[in-house]
């Protein structure tokens, strides 16, 4: 079955925005993406997903590249500007360049990165596959930088949020769960080669 945009199971996830700049045939260009991840610590590997129709899926399959900012909480309107205007037709860094927002030239790629993002990462194109209607782009990381003042911004149920933290469990109750799990140890693991 589909699980459509906007459903009330859609809805459910809580992502970060990954705001994907680009330079190719659409020149440089930013779009919002709700679908970025984090595949491999080693080599560092992200993940866009994005329908075939975006014009950045023309720009990165032609330049071998793009970059991954992640939306801080201060950057709501970058987001909703690059997710609701199409580079085919707009020139989104000029317009959001009047709206106040800075960018820089990446250090590693051909592409602009988005100041007070919470991360910028560079990414050389290492793979594509085509998943159901999206295709996911993974990137390699050239460059990566965090910064320390900035959080991102979390993406759910179609609106804006800012993460609070949910205290662990304390040490105590780690120490009861430990030992209910211990009660429960399974025997068969030898069997699998663990
Ligand atoms: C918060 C938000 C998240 C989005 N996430 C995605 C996504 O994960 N994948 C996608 O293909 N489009 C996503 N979009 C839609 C694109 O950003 C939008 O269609 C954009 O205009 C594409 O720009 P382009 O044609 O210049 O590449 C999102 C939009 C918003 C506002």
């Amino acid at each position: 079955m589909d699980l459509p945009w906007g459903s009330s199971s859609s809805n459910k996830f809580a992502t970060t925005i990954g705001l994907i700049t680009s330079n190719g045939p659409y020149h440089h260009n930013i779009m919002a993406c709700e679908w970025t991840h984090h595949l491999s610590y080693s080599p560092g590997l992200v993940a866009v997903s994005l329908s075939p129709t975006k014009a950045t899926v023309k720009n990165i399959q032609s330049s071998k590249e793009f970059g991954v900012n992640l939306c801080s909480t201060s950057q709501s309107i970058l987001s909703s500007v690059s997710g609701g205007y199409s580079g085919r037709k707009y020139d989104k860094i000029s317009a959001l360049k009047e709206l106040g927002f800075q960018f820089y030239q990446a250090k590693k790629t051909n592409t602009l990165m988005v100041k007070e993002a919470s991360l910028n990462i560079e990414c050389k194109l290492f793979n594509e596959i085509t998943f159901g209607d999206h295709i996911m782009l993974i990137g390699e990381v050239l460059d990566a930088t965090s910064n320390p003042e900035k959080q991102s911004l979390i993406y759910h149920n179609g609106k804006y949020w800012s993460m609070q933290e949910v205290i662990k469990p304390s040490q105590e109750e780690r120490e009861r769960i430990k030992n209910i799990l211990e009660k429960h140890t399974k025997n068969n693991h030898k069997n699998l080669g663990d």
